[in-house]
């Protein structure tokens, strides 16, 4: 990992393969990320009322807020105007619509003063998404909503792109996160009783690595990517987008970043959908996945 690329113009096969390797790319807002960005907004709005979104953790009581939030994300993740804006998203980066298949977004929320880190607001300890059954493949794309600065965004960890942690990740299956415990979210304030994998030795997080964009600017990276939320101290609460992608020919060939140290077993590989059409990705492909993250290497 040595190089962040701006307004690449470059093929997606070429800009799959950096990503591969660790490297970063940043584009400009596009129309399509705005209106993504724009309907994060109007839902925030209608969510929060005459209260300032990046203010109102001030305003309430922690439990309404984690309701207000509990309520507002799932409407965000499943409007149907989000796929839409993902899809004109992915069509002006270059990304081939009928081998892109992406996830529903997710709207990320980072208090400020540690108000609320846990469960649905949950602050990100240092993590691959690929302990989470995400497969190598994957590709992540985060866009801020509103204004960011460095306190309030999240940071990659270069050091690990090459260096295994031990790591709680051979306790995670994905499948059975989706039964126990990912619906629990609104009800984890204070304390996360929720298993999940962790750093399980101390880490060195300097240098780390804080990339801001302009709102509605996408940062892309690889799902190997070691990195975290940021303790956020600004007074403002961080709102911000992301949702991720494979390349079916990835998918296929079980092309990806390299797998340093992920024991995880399960996929994710049945959540994404087609850009062109939002079919999913062919089950006997998915199964191939199930096994985890280092039992799919070097097939
Ligand atoms: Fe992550």
């Amino acid at each position: 990992m040595n190089s962040v690329y701006f307004d690449a113009n470059i093929s997606d096969e070429r800009r799959r393969e950096q990503l591969y390797e660790g490297q970063l790319f940043v584009y400009s807002a596009t129309p399509g990320s705005r209106r993504l960005v724009e309907l994060a907004r109007t839902l925030i709005g209608e969510a929060f009322g005459s209260l300032a979104p990046e203010t109102a953790q001030y305003e309430l009581p922690v439990e309404r807020y984690a309701s207000i939030l509990a309520e507002l994300k799932p409407k965000f993740i499943h409007h149907p105007d989000a796929k839409v804006h993902i899809k004109g998203i992915l069509a002006e980066v270059g990304c081939d619509l009928a081998k892109t298949y992406f996830d529903v977004p997710r709207m990320r929320t980072a208090t400020s003063d540690e108000y609320l880190t846990t469960g649905i607001a949950l602050a990100f300890h240092p993590h691959r998404d690929t302990w989470y059954s995400a497969p190598r493949c994957q590709l992540n794309w985060w866009i801020p909503i509103f204004e960011i600065e460095s306190g309030r965004s999240m940071a990659f960890h270069p050091l690990y792109w090459s260096r295994p942690v031990r790591n709680g990740s051979s306790g995670y299956n994905y499948a059975e996160w989706n039964r126990t415990s990912r619906f629990q979210a609104a009800q984890q304030i204070g304390v996360d009783t929720r298993v999940q994998p962790k750093p399980e030795e101390p880490m060195e997080l300097d240098p780390q690595l804080r990339v801001m964009t302009p709102v509605g600017g996408m940062l892309l990276f690889s799902a190997a990517q070691m990195h975290s939320t940021v303790p956020n101290t600004t007074g403002r609460t961080r709102f911000s987008i992301d949702f991720r992608t494979v390349h079916l020919d990835d998918v296929a060939a079980f092309r990806g970043a390299p797998n340093v140290d992920s024991a995880c077993t399960g996929t994710t590989m049945s959540d994404y959908l087609r850009a062109s059409d939002l079919a999913h990705i062919p089950a006997e492909l998915v199964a191939q996945y199930e096994p985890g993250v280092a039992a799919v290497c070097g097939r």
